[in-house]
């Protein structure tokens, strides 16, 4: 039943659009409201289409693994029913607009939230106290950076009333993980899952997508194949953002695109061509894994499928080595420039 005096709220924004949901009321609870209000050329049609190929490619190769896909419910257009029954829910000046409802992923609950606060705010209480009661913050997704290691392990912490921090998609670097206790392999091989059905199941170049840390779908019984971890708690890996996807074809200019799509995005994935023992290692995780899922996906009879999936590592870990060569390069001629 509709609850007209509950608000919906803004619990995240991007350059497509921003996305909302009703709190407090029981039947909108799991859903997530996404605007087509952002730049200009970004589509939330796209991101629905893409959304779909997604899930139908799921369905036929459901993964085993604690990967978690939100359900895509509808599109809404500018002048549907929809909205007039909704638009006075929203803050006022807000206008009707094409919009995309998905399942909401569900948020990380404030006693976990809150000790990432500790750890990013250590020792400035101020902002700490104002992140762990922001109604904003509330919604706090974690995005894996498996790829990603901070050079300045613990950077020196500001007591400034004025450094931000924000609990909507905090990034959790590769180096945090290991302080923490974070299973990285496991989440590697859960990327390299949803990597192969995206690519070669939904047949799409993942261009832009997102994964989170979150808590699983409320279910009765639980899942089982979700990840535990005592500072985390129970959490699956959530995928979303498909508006800037498009569809892959399955031959040397798609390698390409996929490969760029690799590098350009945040670096969720583990990369080769880091240099740190440790990297290389969770890469080798990730790039075994891609290569058993892809054959899982494209099937064990499908020689041109498997030497794509195999081309595609290959061209990554080419780019890897050039990207490390380059880096030695800049780095030895700001050590000339320093003498
Ligand atoms: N289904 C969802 N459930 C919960 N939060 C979401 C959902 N979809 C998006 N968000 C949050 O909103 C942010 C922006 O949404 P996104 O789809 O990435 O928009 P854009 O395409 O503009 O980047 C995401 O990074 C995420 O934090
Ligand atoms: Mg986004």
């Amino acid at each position: 039943m509709l609850k007209p005096n509950v608000q919906y709220r803004c619990i995240g924004k991007g350059f497509c659009g921003s996305i909302w949901t009703l709190e407090g009321s029981q039947d909108d609870v799991c859903t997530a409201i996404k605007r087509e209000d952002g730049g200009p050329g970004r589509s939330v049609t796209n991101d629905y289409n893409m959304h779909l190929r997604v899930l139908q490619s799921a369905l036929q190769h459901p993964p085993s693994i604690p990967l978690s896909i939100p359900q895509c419910h509808e599109l809404i257009q500018p002048t549907d029913a929809w909205w007039q029954l909704r638009l006075h829910q929203f803050p006022a000046g807000y206008s009707a607009c094409r919009a995309l409802i998905s399942e909401r992923i569900p948020k990380v609950p404030r006693p976990i939230s809150d000790k990432i606060v500790d750890l990013f705010c250590a020792g400035n209480a101020p902002l700490s106290d104002f992140v762990k009661s922001n109604v904003d913050d509330d919604a706090c997704l974690i995005r894996p950076y498996l790829g990603r290691r901070r050079r300045h392990r613990q950077e020196a912490t500001s007591t400034s009333r004025f450094q931000r921090f924000s609990l909507r998609n905090v990034p959790l670097h590769i180096d945090q993980m290991e302080a923490l206790g974070l299973d990285a392999s496991s989440y590697a091989e859960t990327m390299a899952d949803a990597l192969a059905l995206m690519h070669w199941g939904a047949r799409i170049d993942a261009n832009d997508v997102e994964f989170v840390l979150a808590p699983p779908r409320r279910v009765e019984p639980p899942p089982s194949s979700a990840f535990q971890s005592e500072y985390l708690g129970i959490h699956c890996m959530w995928i979303l953002d498909f508006d800037c996807c498009r569809p892959l074809s399955m031959d040397e200019a798609g390698i390409e695109k996929a490969c760029v799509a690799f590098f350009r995005n945040d670096p969720f994935y583990p990369r080769p061509g880091s240099g740190e023992a440790a990297d290389e290692e969770l890469w080798k995780v990730f790039k075994q894994r891609f290569l058993v899922a892809s054959r899982g996906v494209l099937g064990e009879v499908s020689e041109d499928g498997r030497i794509l999936a195999e081309k595609l590592v290959e061209r990554i870990e080419g780019e890897g080595r050039l990207r490390m060569r380059r880096r030695k390069e800049e780095w030895a001629c700001v050590e000339h420039l320093s003498y």
